[in-house]
């Protein structure tokens, strides 16, 4: 479990795949993610535990469920480690009404800290799709670095590419 002054980030757990559910029911919610809704509640509990929590079994990281102090969920935030490219990204998804609040951004410091700090990791990644401008102002206010995009540009589904080093972190 990690805390913030606001909030509380704890690993998934099967209880919370009616969240996930609500969360991705939201098409704006989605819109930049490239991930599709879940059908249902099952398909987030089968996430939960093919994904989730054997990301945190396998490599001691992964996608924290995000909570305000009160209990309510407002979305996740957390690292992903990927075995193919041996690289660890940093992802966040918040309900709209939680949104231009500073949340991403105070629950992506905690989680760079614990991957840099904890996990004594050399490099965090992250990718946004060009036009989802929240999400690139948050990397940008973490100090990660503009690095490319990961295709083409004039590709809908160009992805850019930011990261950023132990050594920088917290600028
Ligand atoms: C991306 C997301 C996590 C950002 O969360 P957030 O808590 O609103 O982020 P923050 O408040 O920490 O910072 C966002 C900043 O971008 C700004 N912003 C957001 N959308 C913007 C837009 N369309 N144009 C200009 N600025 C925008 C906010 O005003 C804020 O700026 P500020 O720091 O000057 O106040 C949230 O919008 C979200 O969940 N989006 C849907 C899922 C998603 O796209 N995830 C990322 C996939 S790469």
């Amino acid at each position: 479990m990690l805390e913030t002054t606001r909030l509380i980030l704890k690993p998934a757990t099967i209880e919370d795949a009616e969240n996930l559910f609500k969360l991705n029911s939201d098409p704006e919610v989605m819109r930049y993610t490239g991930d599709q809704k879940f059908q249902s509640t099952l398909e987030a509990q089968k996430i939960i535990n093919e994904n989730l929590i054997p990301q945190f079994d396998n490599y001691q990281m992964g996608r924290f469920m995000i909570f305000l102090k009160d209990g309510t969920f407002i979305g996740w935030c957390g690292l992903k480690y990927f075995p193919e490219t041996d690289e660890v990204d940093l992802g966040y998804r918040l309900k709209r009404s939680f949104w231009g609040k500073g949340f991403a951004t105070e629950a992506s410091k905690v989680c760079l800290d614990y991957g840099f700090n904890y996990l004594n990791l050399k490099r965090i990644i992250g990718k946004a799709m060009p036009e989802n401008i929240g999400s690139i102002k948050v990397m940008q206010k973490l100090g990660m670095t503009f690095r490319g995009y990961l295709r083409d540009p004039t590709d809908p589904q160009a992805f850019i590419l930011y990261d950023i080093f132990k050594s920088e972190e917290h600028p």
